[in-house]
């Protein structure tokens, strides 16, 4: 595996590898790697010819009072771990490189970006869109890879593929678990054991959801309050928000018609974590009403 710091020695591998014809996939990170990442890494190497991993913390998508600096960090680890699943390249370039004195060219997706995480995180996405876009543009992938844990990232990315016209095609990979149901993420090592025990929480109020309209309760109010209850119920729980509407427009809904977003972000002690589950009304469920008045 190569370790590459600079953007134009990536330049030049990426150019070599196209001029041999191959595909070439991305997958951007933030390094600490876990098994999140692991299969993040192997979706890519199924689908194309040579895998690049980025590995950059990003100063640019951390508010003013967020955890940049705690961030956890272990190259030497997440170089071995990305070796061994097969990857062909670990780019790491300095923040100096990236962000050079006098930078002042920002992307910002406007409406995605404000709402759910939005919100508590204001600058957030207008960070996570200039990064990829950079990275995009110097690696000239023919796909990415996102984990879908962070869904309105991946919502934000895909518009402004879409909107810039960049060539690239932007793949979600479903979220990877922990037994318990706790989704994966580098953040999850800030836990303490208590917290660790009330983190579960989360994802059973996604089941809790998903069983309410499997059994044809529709209502937002009454799902929203069912997973508010769960989680209240948990020690050092403070919810941040829960959202459930469209998945593309990421606008609220007040009644379940067709997929729909269950967002949520919770502060369990001094961490923030996030998780979602796509709701999937039965078809006999959501025409039910319509049914019954043609009968
Ligand atoms: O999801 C992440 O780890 C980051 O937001 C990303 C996409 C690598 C951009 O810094």
């Amino acid at each position: 595996m190569k370790i590459i710091k600079s953007i134009s020695h990536m330049r030049k591998q990426v150019l070599m590898w196209k001029k041999k014809g191959l595909s070439v996939a991305i997958v951007p990170t933030m390094g600490f790697f876990h098994k999140g990442h692991l299969s993040l890494m192997r979706a890519a190497g199924s689908r194309a010819d040579r895998v690049v991993v980025s590995l950059f913390v990003n100063p640019a998508q951390f508010g003013p009072n967020e955890d940049l600096n705690r961030y956890p960090r272990d190259f030497e680890r997440d170089a071995k771990m990305a070796e061994a699943t097969g990857v062909n390249c670990l780019f790491c370039p300095d923040a100096k490189d990236i962000y050079p004195p006098g930078f002042q060219t920002w992307i910002r997706v406007e409406e995605l970006s404000q709402g759910l995480c939005g919100t508590s995180r204001p600058e957030h996405f207008c960070g996570v869109a200039t990064i990829v876009a950079k990275l995009f543009i110097i690696v000239q992938p023919n796909m990415a890879i996102f984990g879908q844990k962070d869904f309105q990232q991946l919502q934000v990315i895909r518009r402004m593929v879409k909107d810039l016209n960049m060539p690239v095609r932007i793949i979600a990979h479903h979220i990877v678990r922990e037994p318990d149901g706790l989704a994966l993420s580098s953040r999850n090592t800030y836990l303490n054991v208590k917290e660790r025990e009330s983190a579960p929480a989360l994802f059973q109020a996604l089941k809790i959801a998903e069983k309410m309209v499997v059994r044809g309760n529709l209502s937002v109010p009454e799902i929203i309050r069912a997973v508010k209850r769960h989680i209240q119920s948990f020690n050092n729980t403070k919810i941040d928000y829960v959202f459930l509407g469209h998945p593309e427009s990421l606008r609220p809904c007040q009644k379940i018609v067709g997929e729909s977003l269950l967002a949520l972000a919770v502060w369990v002690g001094k961490t923030r974590l996030i998780d979602n589950t796509l709701l999937k009304p039965q078809v006999n469920h959501a025409n039910r009403k319509d049914k019954s008045k043609d009968l």
